[in-house]
């Protein structure tokens, strides 16, 4: 995206009706050996009058106002333009140093002026209402030391390269903005075609799985006393079958999750995880799982988007610490780096190795070594997309053997009390045992 710069631009037009003050000029600024035969085969070249090269500088004479607008305009017109002029104020019988800038900054608003005078005929307050001067003219009272003659040649086409880098650094970046609005427009649009084909592949494989799985269970109906071997092969075209209507319900939610429109209201996260926990706790009594929940944890969200993803974590968090003797399953709060809620799903399950935190959350994954635990591998992306549709953020920490923590991010209200934490194991309140 860097452009190169353009070389500096050392153009002067010096306008003033007396010869010896362009000759005062040249001295001042000129510092080198006349010009060289090299600027004096330019000058053929260009068909212009040859330039004298003062101290770097390129700087063309005009003896009138009308001249010297004539030169600014061919020297815009072959796209070489003058970065600054010196004007005198009285040049009879033509225009005067006002009217001459004034068509000067018609024909080239950025050139840089100075207002060559020994008394304005027009007082300062008119020169300035008549002409938009802005930052681009100064003032150089006659007779002028030549030190000011030189510094106000370089700073002033200095500042000229500057703003014209400037510009050209704007112009780049407008046009990053573009191409970058430009691809993700078209990302939106591939997106959403993706979205619509996936929605309607889930559609219509989900009809010819349900006649497999109905018309495997009516065969092994009708078939008298089938041998181990075709029992066996029914009972494995009913479960691929099963869980390939599991994989495509997962998937229709997950679509769900993209084209749901977003409702955003108060949201009590613990009492939703509570209850969450408690329905787990209901279907499998018989596990020793001690549950802790921070009390007011309240978000601002879309409630069926945030507890479809609650559900995701907080399904995983019983899944995998089925293995435990005692198992412990934390949701509560902390401070981000910058002081913004952060939430968490805490267990003390089989975890992994931390090498996978990332692909924990690619659609499909199933990553754990645990034979014998149901799952399609839909659970976490469904999670991240309704946790990414709301604004918010969702990673992992996890070790091998060590447990898993999910931390998501949700907009928050302001609380009016401060958390605290409260014990809810078995034998606790919140999530009775
Ligand atoms: N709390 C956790 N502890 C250990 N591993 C986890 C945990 N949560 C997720 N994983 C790993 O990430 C994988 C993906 O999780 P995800 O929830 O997407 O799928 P799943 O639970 O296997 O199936 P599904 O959620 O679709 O029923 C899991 O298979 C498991 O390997
Ligand atoms: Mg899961």
């Amino acid at each position: 995206m860097n452009t190169p710069n353009p070389p500096p631009n050392r153009r002067i037009l010096l306008i003033d009706d007396m010869p010896s003050i362009h000759e005062d000029f040249r001295k001042i600024l000129d510092h080198r050996p006349p010009a060289s035969e090299l600027d004096a085969a330019e000058a053929a070249l260009f068909d212009r009058p040859a330039a004298r090269r003062c101290d770097g500088f390129d700087v063309d004479s005009a003896y009138q106002g009308r001249e010297g607008a004539a030169l600014a305009e061919a020297a815009l017109q072959a796209g070489r333009p003058y970065a600054m002029a010196f004007v005198d104020m009285r040049m009879p019988p033509g225009w005067d140093g006002v009217e001459t800038i004034e068509q000067l900054w018609r024909i080239d608003p950025r050139m840089q002026v100075v207002v060559c005078t020994a008394h304005a005929d027009h007082p300062w307050e008119e020169v300035l209402a008549r002409l938009d001067v802005q930052d681009r003219m100064l003032v150089l009272k006659k007779p002028f030391d030549l030190i000011e003659v030189s510094q106000l040649a370089r700073m002033l086409t200095a500042k000229w390269d500057i703003a014209r880098q400037s510009e050209s650094q704007v112009t780049s970046l407008e046009q990053a903005v573009q191409e970058l609005r430009a691809t993700e427009s078209a990302l939106r649009q591939s997106n959403s075609e993706l979205e619509l084909f996936a929605h309607s592949l889930s559609h219509d494989l989900r009809a010819p799985l349900s006649v497999m799985s109905s018309f495997s269970g009516l065969l092994a109906k009708e078939l008298d006393g089938p041998s181990d071997k075709v029992r066996h092969y029914l009972s494995r075209i009913q479960a691929s079958a099963a869980l390939g209507e599991e994989l495509i319900e997962g998937l229709l939610v997950l679509d769900r999750v993209s084209r749901t429109q977003l409702s955003i209201e108060p949201v009590d996260l613990s009492g939703l995880s509570r209850k969450l926990l408690q329905e787990y706790r209901s279907s499998d009594p018989q596990r020793d799982v001690s549950v802790e929940v921070q009390d007011d944890l309240q978000v601002h969200a879309d409630r069926r988007l945030t507890q479809l993803a609650m559900k995701q974590l907080l399904d995983n968090a019983w899944k995998f610490t089925s293995l435990r003797e005692h198992a412990r399953i934390e949701v509560g709060m902390q401070e981000g780096e910058d002081g913004e809620p952060v939430y968490y799903v805490r267990d003390n399950g089989s975890g992994l190795d931390a090498a996978y935190a990332d692909k924990l959350f690619r659609i499909f994954q199933r990553l754990h070594t645990i034979n014998g635990l149901p799952g399609t591998g839909v659970g976490l992306v469904t999670a991240r997309r309704a946790i990414d549709r709301q604004g918010g953020k969702v990673w992992a920490d996890t070790q091998a053997n060590e447990g898993a923590t999910f931390h998501f991010t949700l907009p928050s209200v302001p609380r009016a009390r401060s958390v605290h934490e409260s014990r809810i194991g078995r034998s606790e309140t919140g999530v009775p045992s």
